[in-house]
């Protein structure tokens, strides 16, 4: 990967990050990127999505269908390779339209949620996972 293409990316990797953002403002960067974010981020980090469904499987073993919220799923860049790893029970949760129809394209999530995290009570099953809490059958991955 060539040095400005790498710059390129970093730009909008930093915009997208930036503290000075709103919330509406952030959203907005994310719905303009995502034609070109499964592309761009997998240039960057293109063991991220393995690894973090590695970590998944760790935490629940065979339980293949523990339910996943998937919050700030995007494109579904991680739930890919959250399915692939054999879950079978994924949700979407991303505030952008534009990022969840390049999602909803996968066949990943069996519901898919346009919708904010924040104060407002979501529609969706609650629960926690922690350390001790290995059994659990919810996990919200953010
Ligand atoms: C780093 S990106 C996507 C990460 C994604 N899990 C992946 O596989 O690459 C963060 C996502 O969070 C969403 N997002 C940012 N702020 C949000 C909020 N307050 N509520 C819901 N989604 C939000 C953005 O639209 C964006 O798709």
């Amino acid at each position: 990967m060539s040095t400005t293409r790498q710059a390129e990316v970093w730009a909008k990797i930093d915009g997208a990050n930036s503290a000075t953002n709103t919330v509406e403002e952030n959203l907005d960067l994310y719905s303009q990127w995502a034609p070109s974010y499964d592309l761009d981020v997998t240039e960057m980090r293109p063991k991220g999505p393995a690894i973090v469904a590695k970590v998944l499987e760790l935490i629940f073993g065979e339980n293949k269908d523990a339910l996943i919220l998937d919050a700030g799923a995007g494109t579904g860049w991680v739930g890919k390779a959250i399915q692939k790893r054999g879950f079978t029970n994924l949700e979407a949760l991303d505030g952008s339209q534009e990022m969840l129809n390049i999602a909803n394209q996968k066949g990943i999530y069996k519901r898919s949620i346009c919708g904010l995290l924040g104060p407002n009570r979501l529609d969706i099953e609650s629960g926690i996972l922690t350390q001790h809490n290995v059994q659990a059958n919810l996990m919200i991955l953010i």
